[in-house]
């Protein structure tokens, strides 16, 4: 089991740092850790923020532990070179195109949530984000008008063999869970979400025994938070999936407890291979203090166990302890609690 571990900007280091730690202490057999930069971190040692030697590590490895991405010192960069292209460029390069982002409240933890208990109670959904293709990564740029006036603009585009792979992703695991599908897109405007919508549709004609819905993105912002409970499994483009997977974990207390999965299509020995990052960013109002919540991203490295080594009992261990101290009152200043970074790892620990 080879894992690399790109720690990268922020409160990335500190989070992952508690990750690797709850993962040698399950003592499992064969693991081996390589650690690369990548970022700002990456930027400001070797010029770039994913350097070749950090890409062939990714490649090399059999799963890649992800802290954060994102560091101000380098807004002012061209495009190509900021902290955020080492995580797009993980994602392109490697073929990461299936994000799973399970969002839930943990049961007694409502009172985190800033929902009324009884909304936040129902909140348990999985969303599957594609993660290589729309408006993120089109043809992009700045031109001047014929009128003289600066404008931006972003191509978006979707084809249909990319949304055929992800909604089988998609279906697969409404199938596997048996719960509801909600394909999610803006039809009733843009003809990149037309396209999505009737490829969905052909998908669904494979999985009779899944209830598929379409919404649009709008209403599924507003449902998250006024009726999480009618999602199961929610399908998405990138664009949306970023935003609503923010929302969903807003909704669930704080972003600081939401793992999440990157995956293709290279299987490894016992499992497929993938990337797998906490979806908070680097937040570096609080990096190096010693106060982020490290349990996004151990939620990170149990998805790991589950996905890419077939470890589903491990991976529960690790769930479980996170939910024990969660229930224990080890909550970060996040949650509104004061126990920080390593206070919180350690209370996972002696619960794992
Ligand atoms: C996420 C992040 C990234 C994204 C950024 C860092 C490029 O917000 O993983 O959700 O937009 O995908
Ligand atoms: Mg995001």
């Amino acid at each position: 089991m080879k894992i690399a571990v790109l720690p990268g900007d922020g409160i990335g280091p500190e989070v992952t740092a508690e990750a690797v730690a709850v993962l040698e202490a399950l003592a499992l057999p064969g693991l081996t850790l390589f650690t690369g930069d990548v970022g700002g971190a990456a930027y400001h040692r070797h010029g770039h923020p994913l350097p070749e030697e950090t890409l062939a590590m990714a490649r090399e490895a059999d799963a890649i532990l992800f802290g954060a991405v994102g560091d101000p010192t380098c807004d002012a960069l061209e495009r190509h070179l900021r902290p955020e292209q080492a995580i797009l460029g993980l994602r392109k390069h490697l073929g990461l195109f299936a994000n799973l982002r399970p969002a839930k409240v943990f049961a007694g933890l409502e009172h985190l949530s800033p929902l009324r208990a009884d909304i936040a109670a129902g909140l348990d959904m999985l969303i599957v984000r594609e993660l290589t293709g729309d408006v993120y990564f089109g043809a992009k740029g700045q031109r001047t008008t014929d009128a003289g006036e600066r404008e931006g603009w972003d191509a978006m585009s979707y084809s249909e063999s990319e949304v055929r792979r992800i909604a089988h992703v998609a279906f697969r695991a409404a199938a596997a869970a048996g719960l509801p599908l909600t394909s999610v897109d803006k039809a009733n405007v843009l003809e990149t979400s037309q396209l999505w919508r009737d490829v969905v549709l052909e998908v669904a004609a494979d999985y009779p025994q899944v209830a598929l819905d379409h919404m649009y993105v709008d209403n599924a912002a507003m449902q998250t938070v006024s009726h999480p409970e009618r999602f199961g499994v929610l399908l998405t483009g990138n664009l949306f999936g970023d935003i609503l997977s923010d929302l969903a974990s807003a909704a669930v207390g704080s972003i600081g407890l939401l793992p999440s999965a990157s995956l293709g299509e290279r299987q490894t020995g016992h499992g497929t291979f993938g990337l797998y990052e906490p979806i908070h960013g680097s937040a570096p109002d609080i990096a190096g203090q010693g106060k982020a919540n490290p349990m996004a991203t151990i939620l990170s490295a149990a998805m790991m166990l589950r996905h890419s080594f077939g470890l589903e009992d491990q991976a529960a261990r690790i769930e479980g302890a996170v939910a024990r101290a969660l229930a224990d009152g080890i909550l970060g200043g996040d949650l509104g609690g004061s126990h920080g970074t390593a206070a919180i790892g350690a209370g996972v620990r002696e619960r794992l």
